[in-house]
């Protein structure tokens, strides 16, 4: 019996690296792989290892992204997972090289494509009666990047934007989280990355360890929560900090309750 026996999975980002990683792992496991990418080798390449399914899609594009998303119900009954894995580096550190066409690359890919997915997974998933979304974000999601900001920055409004969800799907069975790896060894870091590492003896981690992190995630049937892996670990969700809360009084002379506005809004009573 594998963990996922039965289960239809939909990877982003399916034709290299963790997508590809992840699919394979998957796949073992026992689920239906719908590979999305938009470099078709890449995709077919990893659809032929899993005896999985290939389509491109640009996954800036939310008509493309919709249009997977239906292909992948329509042939392969539903879809249970939903791997929001696509995306791409800059590296650029000084802002003001960076022009608009680049930043706006970045954003499409990285963030608007996650948006797009989400909610497309969740009209799905509804259909379904459940399921797991899971989208990359990064170390870089969690901490400072001075070598890439943009990049940074969209890996945090990842994090913030499944942190947001995830509680509203609790009533509709859906889990909401994100993976958050560190250093590792795919096509995204370029040789001179990868040569700086090496330099420093600093390891990088094999997509396959990220991989099992994304396994993990999906059947712990936890939600709202963010998967660092480093080197050398095995992933565990990050803990945030509460946010220091409003020091007020209701009318009852006491701190109000946060249910009646919402435990967001209120923060830590120290
Ligand atoms: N490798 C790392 O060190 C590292 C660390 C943290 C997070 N990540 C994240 O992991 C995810 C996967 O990256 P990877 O490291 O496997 O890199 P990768 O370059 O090997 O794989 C990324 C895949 O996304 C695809 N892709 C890019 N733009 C796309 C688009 N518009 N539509 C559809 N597919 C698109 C690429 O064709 C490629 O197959 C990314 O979101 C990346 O930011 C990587």
């Amino acid at each position: 019996m594998g963990a996922l026996d039965g289960k239809v999975a939909l990877i982003t980002g399916a034709g290299s690296g963790i997508g590809r990683a992840t699919a394979e792992r998957f796949a073992q496991e026992g689920a239906s792989v719908f590979c999305v990418d938009i470099d078709t080798v890449g995709g077919e390449e990893t659809a032929a290892t899993v005896s999985g399914i290939f389509s491109r899609a640009d996954t800036g594009d939310s008509d493309e992204v919709d249009a997977v998303f239906a292909e992948c119900e329509s042939k392969l009954g539903g879809v249970d997972i939903a791997f929001l894995n696509a995306g791409i580096a800059i590296g650029v550190a000084n802002m003001t090289e960076l022009s608009n066409e680049l930043y706006t690359k970045i954003m499409r890919v990285n963030v608007d494509g996650v948006f797009y997915g989400a909610r497309a997974a969740i009209r799905a998933m509804q259909r379904r009666g459940g399921g797991a979304i899971v989208a990359t974000s990064s170390l870089a999601g969690l901490i400072p990047f001075q070598l890439d900001p943009v990049y940074d920055l969209t890996k945090h409004a990842v994090v913030g934007f499944i942190r947001s969800i995830a509680p509203t799907l609790v009533p509709l069975g859906i889990t909401a989280n994100t993976v958050n790896p560190g250093m590792t060894d795919t096509k995204i870091m370029t040789d001179e990355t990868k040569a700086l590492f090496e330099k420093v003896a600093f390891p990088l981690m094999p997509a396959s360890q990220i991989a099992d992190a994304v396994l993990s995630i999906v059947t712990t049937g936890r939600t709202g929560e963010c998967w660092v892996c480093q080197p050398g670990r095995d992933a565990e969700p990050y803990h945030f900090h509460e946010v220091p809360g409003p020091r007020i009084k209701g009318a009852s002379g006491r701190r109000p309750p946060g249910q009646e506005i919402g435990e967001w809004a209120m923060g830590s009573d120290g």
